[in-house]
């Protein structure tokens, strides 16, 4: 506890406030005795200036374009690591050597399958429903199936949850995409690394044999770890919350799919690649950056403008590079990425997204590389929620272990009616 304080004083109030440091970023202002204090809220709708939590897993400096897990930047992992270390690192803390590696390799892929009786729950689903929708609804009923890892005061038990949940959303994405194109679901391949594993449960097919393309399995591998955690933001915040009242993993992550599911969080991704699409061609930009700019019109640049970067997001510059090697090796000409570029080219020199501070993030280019590779739009969101599962269960893991946590509890500015007598449907 730091003993910096920050007097706060007016309308015959008069409190000091301590002021909280971090290793790195913004001092905060602890404010949990305010009210108490004061009889005042604090107003922060967006919690702009809020933090929620302390944490120890990820920090990004918005303004310089820096994201680290656990101190390592996100360029050097890319680099050097893969998806599974990245996991190690998230929920432990620490990079693994070569013994806890294969070991946690070992414990997580044990965990790949899922209960039988689970598949029956695709049929329940049209054909056409948004895998989104199954994943939030089947995820959420594996706390039905796995009553052994529940327990959420039980630290193993917490464990086990945390690779479950890693090890079977693969499993579950790839069965929502197959059961929309009516093919039979494929049981995973524990040989396999986790990113190739994913990709045959979605790409093979019983009759063909079926090789992983190295150069697409380290794309893959890519985009699962440049995903993998992004501190507070919305749906980490959601299962934190959901996490925050008891409730079991299982049901606080299919929370977090349903809040990464919406177009300014994870959807970003699918409506960046259907924005690239209807702009079409690169003469047709202009036009596009214009509705952008235009107040009256709510159209958006999709795959622009970030919360807390107001700067390159450092994950699209590894998503643009990725996008040319993957398309590349396809032998894809994907009039797309051109426009994209060309997109990219004209906003950063344009007043109006130079001013407001807005850059691509890492769903610009994410969309291209997933179409080249063969996932439909609609599985974009999916392979987001695959990826930030290490993410949202890290940060559950250590929310549930720490001390201070408390239910969360927003508070409120009330601009309603006041209290008023009821009145009898006759008389209204
Ligand atoms: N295109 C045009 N104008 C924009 C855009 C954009 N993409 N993003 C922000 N602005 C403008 C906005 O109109 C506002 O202008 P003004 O100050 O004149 O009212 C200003 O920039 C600030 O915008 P804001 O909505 O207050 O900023 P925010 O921090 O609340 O929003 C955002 C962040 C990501 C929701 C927003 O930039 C956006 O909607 N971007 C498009 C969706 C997108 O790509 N989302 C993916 C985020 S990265 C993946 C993830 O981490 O989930």
């Amino acid at each position: 506890m730091s003993d910096k304080t920050m007097k706060l004083t007016g309308q015959g109030v008069d409190v000091d406030l301590p002021i909280l440091s971090g290793t790195v970023g913004p001092d905060v202002i602890d404010i949990r005795k305010l009210y108490a204090q004061s009889g005042m809220f604090t107003y922060d709708p967006g919690f702009t200036s809020t933090a929620s939590c302390d944490s120890s897993i990820t920090y990004i400096d918005g303004d310089l374009g820096e994201l680290q897990y656990r101190g390592y930047p996100i360029e050097q992992l890319a680099e050097h690591s893969d998806f599974m270390e990245v996991c190690y690192l998230l929920l432990k803390g620490e990079l693994p050597n070569k013994e806890e590696k294969a070991k946690f390799i070992n414990d997580v892929t044990y965990h790949t399958m899922l209960h039988e009786q689970i598949n029956h729950f695709f049929n329940g689903f049209r054909r056409d429903a948004h895998p989104m929708s199954i994943m939030c609804g089947v995820v959420g009923a594996l706390a039905s199936f796995y009553h052994d890892s529940l327990d959420i005061s039980d630290e193993h038990q917490r464990l086990v949850a945390s690779y479950r949940l890693i090890a079977k959303m693969p499993t579950i994405a790839a069965m929502a995409y197959k059961y929309s194109v009516g093919q039979p679901f494929v049981y995973p391949d524990n040989n396999l690394s986790y990113s190739a594993n994913f990709l045959k449960m979605m790409f093979s097919v019983p009759c063909e044999e079926y090789k992983v393309n190295p150069v697409l399995e380290k794309a893959m591998d890519l985009i699962f770890m440049l995903h993998a955690d992004h501190e507070q933001n919305a749906s980490t915040s959601t299962v934190r919350l959901a996490g925050s009242s008891g409730a079991n993993p299982f049901a606080c992550i299919a929370s977090g799919i349903a809040c990464l599911w919406g177009p300014a969080h994870g959807g970003a991704n699918e409506a960046c690649l259907k924005m690239l699409q209807e702009i079409g061609s690169v003469d047709r930009i202009q036009e596009y950056i214009g509705k952008a700019k235009d107040k009256e019109d709510p159209f958006r640049l999709m795959g622009f403008g970030h919360r807390v970067y107001k700067n390159f997001d450092p994950r699209a510059k590894v998503m643009r590079e990725t996008a040319h090697k993957v398309l590349a090796e396809l032998g894809v000409q994907d009039p797309l990425l051109d426009v994209a570029m060309e997109l990219e080219k004209i906003a950063l020199e344009d007043p109006y997204f130079v001013e407001k501070r807005l850059y691509p993030n890492v769903d610009f280019y994410s969309g291209i590389i997933l179409k080249a590779m063969g996932f439909p739009t609609e599985m974009f969101t999916v392979l987001f929620a695959v990826s930030r599962t290490v993410g949202w269960v890290s940060q559950w893991n250590e929310m549930i272990a720490d001390p201070i946590q408390k239910i969360g509890r927003p508070r409120q500015l009330f601009l309603g009616e006041t209290q008023r007598d009821f009145v009898k449907i006759e008389d209204r």
